[in-house]
């Protein structure tokens, strides 16, 4: 299994290119479910593997869908009665679960694997089950697997709240129900991330009626079927973020292409404060480091429009080298710091307290084998590796293939020390 090597040190300087959005894409393909015969083509899509799985879930769901020589993804439903997505593919991937709600309104009946615990959290679907039961599905867990089934689906009012505000995923498998459902459908306290606008863009081109999109107040009046459609997914707001951050902690001075800076407001105003320099331009941001220290921060993770949970670890490594004590409260996750004893041993200073991680900033940190434990926490450990004294050797990044185009390619190209060497000696794990 592969392994990275950084030397650290090198500032990162020139252009970096950001790619489609893993989880916009993923939903998006899931709706494809939902087309009449006509095909679809979607634009833009990360050759992942968590992208790999969802279509090798298609196929088990008798759509063809493929990356084509060109890069885009085309779709066709060819064979409608298949509705399991199994267990051995759903175990690799937690958003697997999207397939729920497309099943459920076209084909009448679903059984989707139960994707279980991970590393970040206990990550229940009750919201998911909770909103296809109000639009009239029969829904219930049977050896593992939720089984729902539903003549044509019936429009309610749903309220889409838990113990940690709304839900992501849940959002988009209620709303790829509601699109075929009888009568009109609102979905009170939707999440309004980025990624559920641009599935509602798709589903819009597919023909879905839906008012409200971007708001927490989704209004869908269901019809009868949905055709084909072509789109291209927003670029990957997390990736961005991700090498903004890498360019700010390395005192780089970083053109961050296909960023789009309205994603990314709580990462700029949070550069504003601790005093990393970015311009914005159309498509592009430009982020200028510090060659001396940074100030400390309180950061807090909150649904969109707030500070992402998916760039926490990230900032949390520009935090450990600031001149002084920053905050950071896990209000979406509260058990994802699996980051914080694998930063602790390349030297970070940082006190977990329930959600809350208490950072005191150190100058600098010191190269050191470390274990990645999921998709962000491996990315923050790249980017420690890049500004740590030494040689830092990070294990198990087969996480990071899951969620990053070619990161190690393209950190090289901007100036980084990074190697992937392949360690036959290391076991696979299950993923997150
Ligand atoms: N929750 C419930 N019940 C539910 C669903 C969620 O209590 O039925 C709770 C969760 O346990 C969590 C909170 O609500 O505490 C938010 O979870 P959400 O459902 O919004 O997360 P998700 O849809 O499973 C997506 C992303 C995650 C990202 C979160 C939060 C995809 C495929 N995944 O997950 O991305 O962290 O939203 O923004 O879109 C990643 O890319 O590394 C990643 C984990």
């Amino acid at each position: 299994m592969d392994k990275f090597i950084c030397e650290g040190g090198r500032r990162l300087t020139g252009t970096i290119e950001v790619s489609g959005s893993k989880n916009a894409a993923l939903p998006i393909l899931a709706a494809t479910l939902l087309a009449d015969k006509a095909p679809c083509a979607i634009r833009g899509v990360p050759r992942l593997r968590d992208v790999l799985t969802m279509l090798d879930i298609l196929n088990e769901l008798g759509v063809d869908a493929s990356f084509g020589e060109d890069g885009v993804i085309r779709t066709r439903v060819r064979n409608e009665r298949p509705v399991t997505a199994p267990y051995k593919l759903v175990s690799t991937m937690r958003a697997s679960v999207c397939v729920l709600g497309p099943l459920v309104a076209k084909r009448r009946q679903a059984r989707v694997s139960l994707p279980g615990g991970c590393v970040i959290g206990v990550r229940p679907i009750d919201l998911h089950m909770k909103g296809l039961k109000a639009l009239g599905a029969e829904i219930g867990v049977e050896h593992g697997y939720v089984i729902a089934r539903a003549r044509r689906l019936k429009a309610s009012r749903i309220y889409l709240g838990g113990a940690f505000g709304s839900t992501v995923t849940g959002t988009a498998n209620i709303l790829m129900a509601a699109v075929l459902a009888e009568g009109q459908t609102v979905i009170e306290n939707a999440a309004c991330e980025p990624e559920v606008q641009d599935l509602s863009d798709f589903l819009v081109k597919m023909g879905a009626k839906i008012e409200g999109i971007g708001t927490h107040r989704l209004v869908v009046d269901g019809v009868r079927s949905l055709h084909g459609a072509d789109h291209t997914v927003i670029p990957d707001r997390i990736e961005a973020g991700t090498f903004m951050i890498a360019a700010a902690l390395t005192g780089g001075d970083l053109r961050v292409r296909n960023a789009r800076a309205d994603h990314l407001g709580a990462l700029l105003d949070k550069f504003s404060e601790i005093g990393v320099h970015t311009s914005v331009r159309r498509n592009e941001c430009r982020v200028r480091g510090s060659r001396r220290t940074y100030a400390p921060v309180d950061v807090t993770t909150l649904p969109y429009p707030g500070f992402p949970t998916d760039l926490q670890a990230q900032m949390m490594v520009l935090l450990s080298i600031a001149d002084g004590i920053s905050v950071v409260t896990e209000k979406i996750y509260p058990d994802r710091f699996m980051h914080v004893p694998e930063l602790s041993r390349m030297g970070a200073q940082i006190r977990k307290e329930g959600p809350n991680a208490i950072i005191h900033g150190v100058g600098w940190l010191s190269g050191a084998p470390v274990m990645a434990s999921d998709l962000r926490a491996s990315a923050a450990l790249i980017l420690a590796g890049l500004v740590a004294r030494g040689t830092t050797e990070v294990r198990r990044v087969y996480h990071v293939d899951r969620g990053y185009e070619k990161m190690d390619a393209k950190l090289r190209a901007v100036g980084a020390n990074i190697e992937r060497v392949v360690d036959k000696k290391l076991v696979e794990v299950a993923g997150d």
